[in-house]
């Protein structure tokens, strides 16, 4: 059994229940993909090539972001499960131009799965379910299939550097929780267990925040920042 498969996502129960609450859980998910498609209009709408590369696509929203202010753009999207992309071919119907793989980050890492170059390769809270060891080597991946000038950006939870910070992130977080649901009238302890299930869930290795951005900057990223951060949740990312 691959790593991938022994992993939540691998069931169908897990992924539906991510699709139907997560701009509930998810902090300023909204807000986030404004950012994102900010970045995408000033960085890449005006190119002449727009080739994008969605790592752990899940359903498809971030490429889906993308065609709403540009439909002439290439993407390819990938995820290790097949329930996960079924929904992504659902969601993108009628597009042109749009190709699925289903892979999990490991056989990209293994198999060299990846033959083409892109301009853009972006991904939304999957990379945290890998070790730095293959973080780093998923990032040395990422910049080897970009074309010189393209850009990378994770959006991601992260570890905070010290146990104080991660405790108030997590604080934070269940304050934005408890804020959605006061807004959207859920009474009881509905998602109140989220942050806990979070922490107990041996899936998610998120590392420093410092660490992922030295480790870009090691590899010859460019122009590498935090782009935007609440808590535990981060976007960043870098140039080739
Ligand atoms: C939290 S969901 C995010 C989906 C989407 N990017 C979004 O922002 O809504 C994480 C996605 O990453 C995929 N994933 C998790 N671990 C993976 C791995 N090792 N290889 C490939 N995909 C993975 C899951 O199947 C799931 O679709």
């Amino acid at each position: 059994m691959t790593e991938f498969n022994r992993s939540n996502w691998a069931k169908a129960e897990f992924s539906q229940e991510y699709r139907d609450n997560a701009d509930i859980y998810i902090v300023e998910r909204r807000r986030l993909l404004e950012i994102l498609k900010s970045f995408y209009k000033h960085f890449l709408c005006n190119k002449q090539q727009k080739k994008v590369l969605d790592l752990g696509c899940g359903d498809g929203i971030i490429t889906h972001e993308f065609l709403k202010v540009d439909d002439f753009l290439s993407a390819t999207l990938v995820d290790g499960s097949e329930d996960m992309l079924d929904k992504a071919k659902e969601r993108l119907r009628g597009f042109k131009n749009i190709q699925f793989i289903k892979a999990s980050f490991q056989e990209i890492l293994e198999k060299k799965i990846l033959h083409q170059t892109f301009d853009f390769v972006v991904s939304s809270l999957a990379i945290h379910h890998l070790t730095m060891k293959e973080k780093i080597a998923l990032f040395k991946n990422i910049y080897s299939c970009l074309n010189v000038g393209g850009h990378f950006m994770n959006i991601d939870v992260i570890l905070a550097p010290v146990e104080n910070l991660e405790h108030w992130y997590m604080t934070l977080w269940k304050e934005w929780i408890d804020e959605r649901k006061a807004l959207l009238g859920i009474a009881g302890d509905l998602y109140d267990d989220i942050i806990r299930r979070y922490k107990d869930n041996k899936d998610n290795k998120p590392d420093t925040l410092g660490d992922q951005l030295g480790a870009l900057k090691k590899i010859g990223f460019k122009d590498v920042d935090c782009f935007y951060k609440y808590g535990v949740f981060t976007m960043y990312g870098g140039k080739k």
